[in-house]
């Protein structure tokens, strides 16, 4: 079987495990919809008292209740300091944040540090998503060459499926939508094959109504 049926399948049967990389506002409540939709996830943080709070059962997120990540834990949800787990993933999603510098571009430290830490882990079938409010050719022009150093990526016309496919969908959460409502809007996505896009769109499905290209 090709690498992206495999991928397929496994999102399909719900044998995949979804990485979620920064566990804040965004990738915290991001991991708990995918459990909810019966994936299993392995989440990534620089930040040790996360990792360390989440793996006792506490949250750090006031409208996510103990009981909550206490649930997730009884399906699987650990979160780790090593990002060399990530390479047990077969999504991988980029939560970290890209504040606005005083001059208004935003920092894109986090996503560097993010990627150049990943990109030995990243291996062929794997799906990696950027997902962090940035610019459009981000993906294109930072992480993809980040990535290639270490791993290949799937490109308009292989006749290989044997990389990795890359994808981006800022997160549109809003701080005033309950967790609950969000799923119910839109996700958009976009990624240079068609493959990879309908990875992105399979890979959220059972987790958001409907997605846009
Ligand atoms: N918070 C929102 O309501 C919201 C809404 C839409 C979009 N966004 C965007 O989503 C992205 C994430 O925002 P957020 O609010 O979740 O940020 P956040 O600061 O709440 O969380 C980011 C997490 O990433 C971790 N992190 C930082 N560097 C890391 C690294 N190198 N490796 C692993 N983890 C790392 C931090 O420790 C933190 O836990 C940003 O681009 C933001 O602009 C946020």
């Amino acid at each position: 079987m090709s690498l992206t049926a495999s991928f397929r399948e496994k999102i399909d049967q719900r044998t995949a495990v979804i990485g979620i990389i920064g566990l804040g506002y965004v990738g915290l409540p991001l991991a708990l919809e995918f459990i909810e939709s019966g994936l299993r996830v392995i989440g990534f943080d620089v930040d040790a008292s996360k990792v360390t709070a989440l793996n006792e059962g506490r949250s750090y997120i006031q409208r996510i209740e103990p009981a909550t990540i206490a649930a997730a834990q009884g399906k699987g949800f650990r979160a780790t300091a090593d990002v060399g787990d990530m390479s047990a993933c077969d999504a991988v999603l980029l939560c970290v944040p890209t504040p606005l510098r005083e001059n208004h571009e935003p920092d894109m430290s986090f996503i560097e540090h993010t990627v150049e830490a990943l990109a030995p882990h990243a291996r062929a079938g794997q799906l990696i998503v950027l997902e962090s409010t940035t610019w459009p050719g981000t993906t294109e022009e930072l992480v993809v060459p980040m990535l290639e150093r270490s791993v290949r990526v799937l490109r308009n016309g292989d006749a290989s499926d044997n990389g990795v496919m890359v994808a981006f969908s800022p997160n549109a959460k809003t701080p005033a939508i309950p967790p609950r409502r969000a799923v119910r809007f839109p996700r958009c996505s976009a990624a240079s094959t068609r493959e990879q896009a309908s990875a992105r769109r399979r890979c959220t499905a059972r987790s958001f109504s409907a997605s846009c290209r």
